[in-house]
């Protein structure tokens, strides 16, 4: 047997040994990329030393770097998928090349003194070349030279041997060459079959010596890189010859803390095994999140915390009832990597998980209830899901599990389509977002609808009445609004709609409600989406003033059909400010604000 700390412990040292320096694994937040969520590859927070920039470390770097990735999220619960896992990385920063990179896997994956991998078990892929990059010839030769049959040589396209996959995003990238571990218990086969699934991919050698634009073919590097990949969790079950990640001792711990809080048994049925290796990835993965800073929210990294938190409680009651308490789940997992990386507050991880567990069960049964409802009645469109979602605090992509669990397919793209197009009423509209607790009623977004009422009257007042709203989104952090135009407005046109909005801040205006039928609203002048949303004649509709109610006779500032929730004074919001003023679609124009 060896364990994690000893296989981390060994690639780090074999490296050191060859004049790499250890530096320590960056955050799952990548500091300066907007563009990923998480830190998916080692090679994430190196690129600027990829692309020339010294590193103060040196040229020849080793590493135990923490990864996410969601994209296959949908496929764990199998033998091998995880969101978060562990990267053993060596790295030339123009330093050496091909030659040494595949010498030093050769004789660590090989050498008495280190794995001592037999080489019959092992085979490799090269690139095969195509019209933009030649055919990686010297890793061919070096991989024979070192006593590898040419018949465990695969050659691949960019799908399999260049990194990033495919050749087709931008950045730094080459070829590369990937090592594979014979898993059958039949002796391995003399010839490399990729596709047979008794060879495991261990390792990943990227030779990055090509930069891409974000069109065009790649160019050469005038700095040539390794960057090598080996997967801690896949390589420590090969080794160990278990059958998947889950009975290593990664795993064994949290695995057994489930079995404990469920009274399940791993293993006993393939369902209860499932439901337990997703608890068990989803709660690492939480932990490494919060570990990182990151908190349960409804945008970017915190919604992915949210809905991996929320989807493990929902797993958790398939196996009891009532459902687990996770943070018996995180203990084993904090317990586990507290000694590799550093978890700064235990406590606070621990009480982030509570939290959200707590806002989630209150509305976890009432909402599985109503699922099963919805299923039963028929289809889950996009709008049950978002009823879902603002009323149960259910994430779009639980439901969407939920679904898949029970054999129905869904049309992603339409389904989310519609759940946004609800979404967008529902922040102009309706009130039951915020009786959700998902999308807190927060003081900030209150006083950013409010603001977004001023916007609107602003903008009909700087830019004429054929403004008209199309869409509207609040985040506690900002506004968003889309509105009919024809062009773009003017920098002093800006100023002037900033310059009204804060007018009526200034002006302490009070907001009032009330209500009256959609007729009533319309002849009172009120501004909204009647058409689109209140197709019932008589309906009951409320209608929000800033300055005087329909009683007066002088008008108000502002007048429209609308749920709330509001301010109750304009002298409550601040100073007004628009960050951006854009195209959104044809005619339609976007403003980012926010109050500062
Ligand atoms: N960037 C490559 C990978 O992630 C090698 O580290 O597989």
């Amino acid at each position: 047997m060896i364990s994690a700390d000893e296989l981390r412990k060994k690639y780090l040292d074999f490296f050191v040994s060859k004049g790499h320096i250890q530096i320590p694994s960056a955050s799952l937040i990548p500091e300066n990329d907007p563009s990923v969520l998480f830190t998916t590859a080692g090679m994430h927070p190196l690129v600027p030393y990829l692309l020339g920039e010294p590193h103060p470390a040196g040229k020849r770097l080793v590493n135990v770097q923490k990864c996410v990735r969601t994209g296959d999220i949908d496929e764990v619960g199998d033998a091998t998928h995880l969101t978060f896992f562990e990267m053993l990385g060596n790295w030339s920063l123009g330093d050496y090349f091909k030659d040494d990179s595949i010498a030093w896997s050769f004789e660590f994956l090989t050498s008495a003194d280190w794995l001592a991998i037999p080489v019959n078990k092992l085979a490799v892929s090269v690139f095969a070349g195509d019209d933009d990059a030649p055919f990686d010839e010297e890793s061919m030769k070096k991989w024979m030279e070192l006593g590898i049959l040419e018949s465990r040589i695969a050659k691949l396209g960019k799908d399999d041997n260049w990194w990033p996959a495919g050749g087709k995003h931008p950045g730094p990238q080459g070829p590369d060459t990937e090592i594979f571990y014979w898993t059958g218990t039949e002796v391995a086969p003399e010839s490399f079959d990729p596709k047979n699934k008794f060879w495991v991919e261990i390792w990943n050698n990227v030779f990055m010596q090509f930069l891409k634009g974000k069109d065009g073919s790649p160019k050469s590097l005038d700095q040539k890189n390794v960057d090598t990949g080996m997967g801690l969790e896949r390589t420590l079950a090969v080794l160990n010859d278990v059958a998947t990640v889950f009975e290593t001792d990664l795993f064994i711990s949290i695995i057994s803390a489930i079995e404990s809080a469920t009274g399940a048994k791993y293993g006993s049925d393939a369902a209860v095994t499932r439901s337990m290796r997703i608890i068990a990835d989803h709660v690492r993965s939480a932990v490494m999140m919060i570990a990182d800073g990151v908190a349960p929210s409804n945008k970017d990294q915190g919604y992915i915390l949210r809905r991996l938190i929320r989807r493990a409680i929902c797993e958790s009651t398939k196996l009891v009832k009532e459902g687990i308490d996770l943070t018996k789940i995180a203990h084993p997992v904090i317990a586990m990597f507290e000694g590799v990386y550093p978890i700064p507050t235990a406590g606070n991880v621990i009480k982030a998980i509570k939290d959200e567990q707590e806002k989630f069960s209150k509305t976890l049964h009432k909402g599985l209830g109503q699922f099963e409802k919805f299923f039963k009645q028929g289809a889950i469109g996009g709008k049950e899901a978002f009823d879902l979602y603002a009323t149960y605090g259910f994430p779009l992509e639980l439901t969407e599990d939920l679904v898949k669990e029970r054999g129905a397919t869904i049309d992603r793209e339409a389904f989310e389509h519609e759940f946004a197009h609800h979404q967008e009423l529902s922040s102009q509209g309706s009130e039951k977002k915020f009786k959700g607790g998902l999308a807190d009623a927060s003081e900030e977004t209150t006083r950013l609808h409010t603001a977004t009422h001023l916007l609107h009257q602003a903008l009909r007042m700087v830019l004429g009445d054929g403004v008209a709203q199309k869409g509207s989104n609040i985040t506690t952090e900002r506004l968003r609004f889309d509105f009919s135009h024809g062009e773009k407005m003017t920098p002093e046109q800006i100023t002037e709609v900033e310059r009204i909005v804060n007018e009526q801040i200034e002006k302490a205006m009070p907001v009032i409600c009330e209500t009256m039928s959609v007729e009533e609203a319309e002849k009172s002048g009120a501004i909204g989406l009647f058409k689109e949303k209140y197709k019932t004649v008589g309906d009951q509709v409320k209608v929000y003033n800033v300055g005087n109610s329909s009683t007066s006779s002088e008008p108000p500032f502002s007048r429209e059909i609308c749920g709330g929730p509001h301010a109750s004074n304009t002298k409550e919001l601040g100073h007004f400010k628009i960050l951006k003023e854009e195209a959104s679609s044809a005619g339609i124009r976007r403003i980012k604000a926010i109050l500062e």
